[in-house]
């Protein structure tokens, strides 16, 4: 071991996230605590933290409001020896974290404490159901209201910890009343303490709206897309009825509530939500990682099977499949996949791979 390794400490380990709930004497875990899977983007490509012994980094949420605070403690810090100083945890993570994370402990435990017991999360409840005995409510709202944009700016240091490749949205996104952001609550039944407050944080999701601008009448000849968004919106269009194109860009279920099907539900209830939204035209997803994909195939199909004219879809035994290249076309009949494909509102690439897993399965 180099004398390096003997003050390095892998920041995957160090790292500890945890939600908390006030009690009378300061604040106790309300789930079990949960290490990053990802600490790269933060720390760098070797994922180590140089210059402490026995080092935690805590990083603990509020379970409601998600206000979130980080402490940092070792028994020894190395001590600055020309260009080798010890890594700067807290400078690092301010890039990362909303200035309020770095308050005192003092600070953040009398935050919670006095957060009112009837506070709920922001926007509206959107929908209310139960899973293994628990109550959930997904509370949906636009990143333009401010409490909403609070929330998300807490939970984006959550993107890069937890999905590979992911990016932080811009919350100061000057378009924000493009993004719908659906929150994803437990709901615990009341504790009878004056103090608690009911929600536990278990997920989210961002949602962005593309416009399908339509060229003015009279047509000003726009060279560009932006050029005719520019033009549409001198138009004075209301936007909300403008057609659209919805992208799922952040989805995420907190380590203690994954494997548990809540991932399912969330989605399906934002595919639903789209569904019945007349202006969305297609529902299609951001980079999606392969747990996701594995969860989005088996709800589109899930989904796509109980429409008729989709199990009428069949395999055309007439048409002769080469054994090499590219399979014809018109081995399912195209208008009728198309028209379902429309009415599903699902991206041509995701509809043909369902579609593929469904017709597989039907094959003698
Ligand atoms: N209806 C009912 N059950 C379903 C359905 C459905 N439509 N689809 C899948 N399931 C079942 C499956 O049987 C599966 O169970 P199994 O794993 O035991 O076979 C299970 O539900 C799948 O769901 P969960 O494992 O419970 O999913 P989870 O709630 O953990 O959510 C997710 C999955 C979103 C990947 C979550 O683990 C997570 O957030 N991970 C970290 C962040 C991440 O990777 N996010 C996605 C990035 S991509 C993006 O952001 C666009």
């Amino acid at each position: 071991m180099s004398s390096d390794d003997a003050w390095s400490t892998p920041s995957n380990e160090a790292l500890l996230l945890s939600l908390v709930a006030p009690t009378a004497t300061g604040s106790k875990t309300v789930s079990h605590s949960f290490h990053p899977k990802f600490t790269y983007p933060i720390f760098g490509d070797s994922e180590e933290i140089f210059g402490y012994k026995d080092l935690e980094i805590n990083l603990r949420y509020n379970a409601s409001d998600m206000r979130p605070n980080l402490s940092v403690s070792y028994s020894k810090k190395f001590p600055a020896v020309g260009e080798t100083e010890a890594t700067d945890i807290t400078g690092i993570l301010r890039d990362f974290l909303p200035e309020v994370a770095f308050q005192k402990k003092s600070e953040f435990e009398t935050a919670i404490k006095n957060l009112r017991a009837d506070w709920t999360p922001p926007g509206e409840l959107d929908t209310t159901f139960t899973s293994h005995g628990n109550t959930f409510e997904v509370w949906k709202g636009n990143l333009a209201d401010a409490a909403v944009k609070q929330l998300v700016t807490r939970l984006q240091i959550l993107v890069p910890l937890f999905i590979e490749g992911g990016s932080a949205i811009d919350v100061e996104d000057p378009d924000a009343d493009r993004w719908t952001i659906f929150f994803l609550y437990q709901k615990k039944a009341a504790a009878g303490d004056a103090n608690s407050n009911p929600y536990v944080f278990a997920g989210y999701s961002t949602v962005y709206r593309f416009f399908h601008f339509r060229p003015p009448t009279p047509p000003l000849s726009p060279s560009s897309e932006a050029d005719l968004e520019k033009a549409t919106l001198a138009q004075d269009f209301d936007l909300s009825q403008l057609p659209c194109r919805t992208r799922i860009s952040q989805f995420m279920i907190i380590q203690p509530f994954q494997g548990k099907g809540l991932g399912p539900r969330l989605y399906n209830h934002i595919f639903q939500t789209y569904i019945d939204h007349p202006q969305t035209v297609e529902i299609t997803v951001e980079d999606p990682n392969e747990a996701f994909d594995d969860l989005r195939d088996i709800a589109d199909l899930q989904y796509l099977r109980q429409l008729p004219e989709f199990r009428a879809l069949r395999i055309n035994t007439a048409v002769t499949i080469p054994k090499t290249g590219p399979a014809p076309n018109n081995i399912v009949d195209k208008a009728a996949c198309d028209a379902v494909r429309a009415k599903a509102k699902i991206a041509p690439r995701q509809f043909a791979r369902v579609l593929e897993m469904h017709l597989m399965s039907q094959l003698p």
